[in-house]
Parts: structure tokens; C-alpha cells; sequence
């Protein structure tokens, strides 16, 4: 069911009737066209400028709306009123989508998949901008730029290249965890509603009394976990560029609401410093049976968008966006990431991309003095813009969104503190060995039908080595099959 235009004369965009939709204006039935036919200037003008510029990375996806419901008391640990009851909803709006394709790539790609969700609270809209997986490539994001260009394409080929993909993951072993996990089975989630999200970063939560907590959530699909073999993808792909789209759309049309169980992992703040692992390095996970994850909530999508380009192309979420007890932390990706996507907003859908109906509050009002510009929907009419004023206008509540962090130390560039058991390899190895016999088949499979695509020896052997050093049968298949594949 879409929404219709009213029925009556077609228009101009200013209104006035249109005559003719058929056939534009000439001088004489055989001659050249005349500057006074503004219908098919403005028609074509309009249709030149039907495209903004794609996400630099995650051009690719598809939303939905939906509703957080509370399953748990949260009070002791966050003073966010939409966490502040049981059974209490929040209107949601989630992305999905992959991460290296241009906006026409296909869907069943191996490529992590984005999980953007945004919830529109009473106290502002808060947004949780995570992946399908629980850790990530790199932890500083000083080198996100570098990496995605080896994701991308090259300058000189026009394509992606296993030379550069592997260049830069044999050079940073940090990815070897997240990379263990894109080539294993669920690095192809079969649909968007058969995969897990995970907000990935550590973030704070705060209570009334001011008492912090780290934090890390999980929405485990109550769908089960599905995925595609690299072969059924590859048809997949063939077939229905689109599939994920498709299922997503398709399954809420059918009242088949998909839904997600929430969970938190929460370490008490004091316990940071000491952990076993660095609590906010991204390329790490935090065991559960050190911290068990706790359910909190229920996630359920429910209704499609109407328009594609209105609600999903031009949709923001920004891990900058939170709301009073949700807050940062110190993780150096997430700190990078608190800038990144506002100055995206601003460049791919302008200064006011915060006014349109998808991406403004729907159950409070924005009350700021940011005025004009491309696009201003005129909010606010001809109320004071400045503060402080003297005439009822909004006032500065006096109270932080989150607790303050303590630091020590001098500034410079640190690489981030190494905890006891840290290293790039270990939580790896963790994953290969969780693997079953079957999965960790394939999983060399995938990984050595790419790595034996490099053109360099030492650029093969380097990526290997990390895989080796992350568990020894691990390097040693590897090994044994990138040999076989390159002779
Ligand atoms: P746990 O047994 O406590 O957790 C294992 C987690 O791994 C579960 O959440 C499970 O998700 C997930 N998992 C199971 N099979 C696979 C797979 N083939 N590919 C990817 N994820 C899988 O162990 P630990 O917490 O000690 O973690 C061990 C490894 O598990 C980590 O190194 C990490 O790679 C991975 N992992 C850990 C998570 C965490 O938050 N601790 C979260 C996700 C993955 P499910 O229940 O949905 O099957
Ligand atoms: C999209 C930057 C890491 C998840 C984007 C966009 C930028 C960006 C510029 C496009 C935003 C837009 O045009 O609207 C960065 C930087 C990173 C980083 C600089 C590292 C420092 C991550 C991580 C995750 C992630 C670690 C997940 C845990 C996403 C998602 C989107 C996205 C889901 C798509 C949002 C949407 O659906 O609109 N990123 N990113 N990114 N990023 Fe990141």
C-alpha cells in the first residue's frame, strides 16, 4: 500500500495546471523546441538532480520501522527514559546494509553487514549504528580511510584487488579476528532478518545517581541464524541482485514481523582498568563467561517504508546521537566515529538532513537555535534564535548526557593500552576452534580462494603467518591450501 498522490489536474511543482505531458513545445509541428516549454526544463533539471552522493561506505541497503520494547529493569544502570520501564516501546528505524558496494551492488555478498538502528525517544533520538559483527577490522580510526580504500576500488584497475585487500590485513594483524569471522560461514547472512546486530563498541551507561557502567548490546535474530555458501551466494547474486532487499520488504508485507532479543553485556566501571582484554579496543570481544550477556528487550520490524529515497537514501544515524544516561567511551574508532558521520550528514544530505521526517524526533521536538540554510522546513517560525533570551525560550538543562571519564598520562599519538592478555591473535584462534570441522573446512576454502589471487609471494605468506600465529592448524591449512591453489 503506497500513499497516493490526490486525484485532480496534474501540476507544475509551483501548481499551475498541466496541459500537455506528452508532447513538449516546438515551433511548428516539425520545428526546434522553444525556452517558454518550462515544463520540460523543469522536468528535466529535476530529473538531473534526482541523486545525492551515496554513502562513501554502506551505500548499499535497506530499512524498516519498528518498535523497542523493555523486557527488564534497567534503573540501576541507565537513566535513559525509553530503558526505564518494563514493557515500555519506543518507535525504532533500522538499516541494514553491506559495507563495500556501490548502491547497485548485489546483497548476498561476504562483506559485514550494517545494523543502524535508531530509536525515537521522548528525550531526543539515539542511535545505535552497529554491524553484524561483534568486533571489527582495525581499533584507531586514523586507518579507516586506508582500509577502505583497499575495500574499494583501485585507481589504476577500476576493481577490487586481493593485492591490496591482503596487503593491508597481512600489515595490520589486528584484523585477523574479524577477518576469521567474514570468511567463515556467517560472513554471507542468507537475510538480513537470519543474522545478528551488535552494537560493537563499549558505550556508558549512567544511572540517576550518577554511577556509570560499560556496556556492550547484542541482538541475537530470533529467526535463527541462516547463511549462504560462497557457491549459493554467488548464484543468489545471479539471480536476485536485490534478495536482501526483497526478504526484508516481502516477509513485513506477510505480517511476518522478524524480531531480535536484546542483550547487554555491562562491566561495572572499576573493573576496566584490570580486565583481562582492553574493554574498548573494537577488535575484541568480551567472553561471555566473563560477562554474561543480560536480556533487556525486544526488537520487532513492522512496517515498510513508503518511499525508498525519502526514509532509507536519506536517512542518518549518527553514533554521536545519544540521549541523557547513554554515552561514549574511550575506544579511539568510536571517538573517530563521533565526527565522522555528522560531517558525512552534512556533505551527502545537507545542513538540515536532521528536519526530515525519518531522521527528526518523532516523539519530542528538536528546540535548537540552528537556523536557515538548504532546506529549512521554516521550524520554529519567527521564534527567538538565541540564547540566552528573555523570552521563554528553551534553556540548557545544566546536567551532561554522560558521567565524566578519568584520564591520565600526556597527549601524543598512543597506540591503545595493551591489557594482560592482548594481543591480536588470541580471540582469533578463539573463533577458529569454535568452529565445527565442517565450517573451518570452508572457511579455508574461502580464505585461501582469495589469499592465492595476490600477486606477490610475500604479501601471501604475510597474511598467512597472522592466521598461523592465531592457531597452528589454522596457518597450517592455510598454508597447505593457498599452496595447492597457487602451485
Ligand atoms: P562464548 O561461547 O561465550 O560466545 C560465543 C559466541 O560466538 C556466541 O555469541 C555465538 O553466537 C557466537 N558464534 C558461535 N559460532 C559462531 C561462528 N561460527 N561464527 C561467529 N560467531 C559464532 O565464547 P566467547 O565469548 O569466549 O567468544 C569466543 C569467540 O566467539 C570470540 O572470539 C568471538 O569471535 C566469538 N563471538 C563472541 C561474542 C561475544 O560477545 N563474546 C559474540 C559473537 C561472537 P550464537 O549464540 O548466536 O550462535
Ligand atoms: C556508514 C565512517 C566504522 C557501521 C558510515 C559512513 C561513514 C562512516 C562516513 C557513511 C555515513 C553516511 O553517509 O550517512 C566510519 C568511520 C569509521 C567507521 C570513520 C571508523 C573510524 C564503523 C564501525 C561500524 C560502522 C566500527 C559498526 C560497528 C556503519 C554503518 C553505516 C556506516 C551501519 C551505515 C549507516 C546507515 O545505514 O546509514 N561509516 N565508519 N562503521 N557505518 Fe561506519
Amino acid at each position: 500500500m503506497t500513499d497516493q498522490i490526490t486525484t485532480g489536474p496534474l501540476t507544475t511543482e509551483a501548481g499551475a495546471p498541466v496541459a500537455d505531458n506528452q508532447n513538449s513545445q516546438s515551433a511548428g509541428p516539425g520545428g526546434p523546441g522553444l525556452i517558454q516549454d518550462q515544463l520540460l526544463i523543469e522536468k528535466l533539471a529535476h530529473f538531473n538532480r534526482e541523486r545525492i552522493p551515496e554513502r562513501i561506505v554502506h551505500a548499499r541497503g535497506a530499512g524498516a520501522y519498528g518498535t523497542f520494547t523493555v523486557t527488564a529493569d534497567l534503573t540501576k544502570y541507565t537513566r535513559a527514559k525509553f530503558l526505564s520501564e518494563i514493557g515500555k516501546e519506543t518507535e525504532v528505524f533500522l538499516r541494514f546494509s553491506t559495507v563495500a558496494g556501490n548502491l547497485g551492488a548485489p546483497d548476498a555478498v561476504r562483506d559485514p553487514r550494517g545494523f543502524a538502528l535508531k530509536f525515537y525517544t521522548e528525550e531526543g533520538n539515539y542511535d545505535l549504528v552497529g554491524n553484524n559483527t561483534p568486533v571489527f577490522f582495525i581499533k584507531d580510526a586514523i586507518k579507516f580511510p586506508d582500509f577502505i580504500h583497499t575495500q574499494k576500488r583501485d585507481p589504476y584497475t577500476g576493481s577490487q584487488e586481493a593485492d591490496n585487500v591482503w596487503d593491508f590485513w597481512g600489515l595490520s594483524p589486528e584484523s585477523t579476528h574479524q577477518v576469521t569471522w567474514l570468511f567463515g560461514d556467517r560472513g554471507i547472512p542468507a537475510s538480513y532478518r537470519h543474522m545478528n546486530g551488535y552494537g560493537s563498541h563499549t558505550f556508558q551507561w549512567n544511572n540517576e545517581a550518577g554511577e556509570a557502567f560499560w556496556v556492550k548490546y547484542h541482538f541475537k535474530t530470533d529467526q535463527g541464524i541462516k547463511t549462504l555458501t560462497a557457491q549459493e551466494a554467488a548464484d543468489l547474486t545471479g539471480q536476485d541482485p536485490d534478495s536482501h532487499q526483497r526478504d526484508l520488504r516481502t516477509s513485513i508485507e506477510n505480517g511476518d514481523f522478524p524480531t531480535w532479543t536484546v542483550q547487554v553485556q555491562i562491566m561495572p566501571v572499576a573493573e576496566a582498568a584490570t580486565y583481562r582484554f582492553n574493554p574498548f579496543d573494537l577488535t575484541k570481544v568480551w567472553p561471555h563467561a566473563d560477562y554474561p550477556p543480560i536480556e533487556i528487550g525486544k526488537l520487532e520490524l513492522n512496517r515498510n517504508p513508503q518511499n525508498i529515497f525519502a526514509e532509507v537514501e536519506q536517512s542518518i544515524f549518527s553514533p554521536h546521537h545519544f540521549v541523557p544516561g547513554i554515552g561514549p567511551s574511550p575506544d579511539k574508532m568510536l571517538q573517530g566515529r563521533l565526527f565522522a558521520y555528522g560531517d558525512a550528514h552534512r556533505y551527502r544530505v545537507g545542513i538540515n538532513a536532521d528536519h526530515l521526517p525519518v531522521n527528526r524526533p518523532h516523539a519530542t521536538e528538536a528546540r535548537s537555535h540552528g537556523r536557515d540554510g538548504f532546506a529549512y522546513d521554516g521550524r520554529h517560525g519567527g521564534a527567538k534564535n538565541y540564547e540566552p533570551n528573555s523570552f521563554g525560550g528553551p534553556v540548557q538543562t545544566d546536567r551532561p548526557l554522560w558521567e565524566p571519564t578519568a584520564v591520565t598520562g600526556y597527549t601524543g599519538d598512543h597506540e591503545a593500552p595493551s591489557h594482560a592478555e592482548d594481543n591480536d591473535f588470541v580471540q582469533a584462534g578463539a573463533l577458529y576452534r569454535l568452529m565445527s570441522d565442517d565450517e573451518k573446512d570452508r572457511l579455508i576454502e574461502n580464505l585461501a580462494g582469495f589469499i592465492s589471487q595476490v600477486s606477490r609471494d610475500d604479501i601471501a605468506e604475510r597474511a598467512i603467518e597472522n592466521f598461523r600465529k592465531a592457531d597452528e592448524d589454522y596457518g597450517k591449512r592455510l598454508q597447505a591450501a593457498v599452496q595447492a591453489l597457487r602451485g
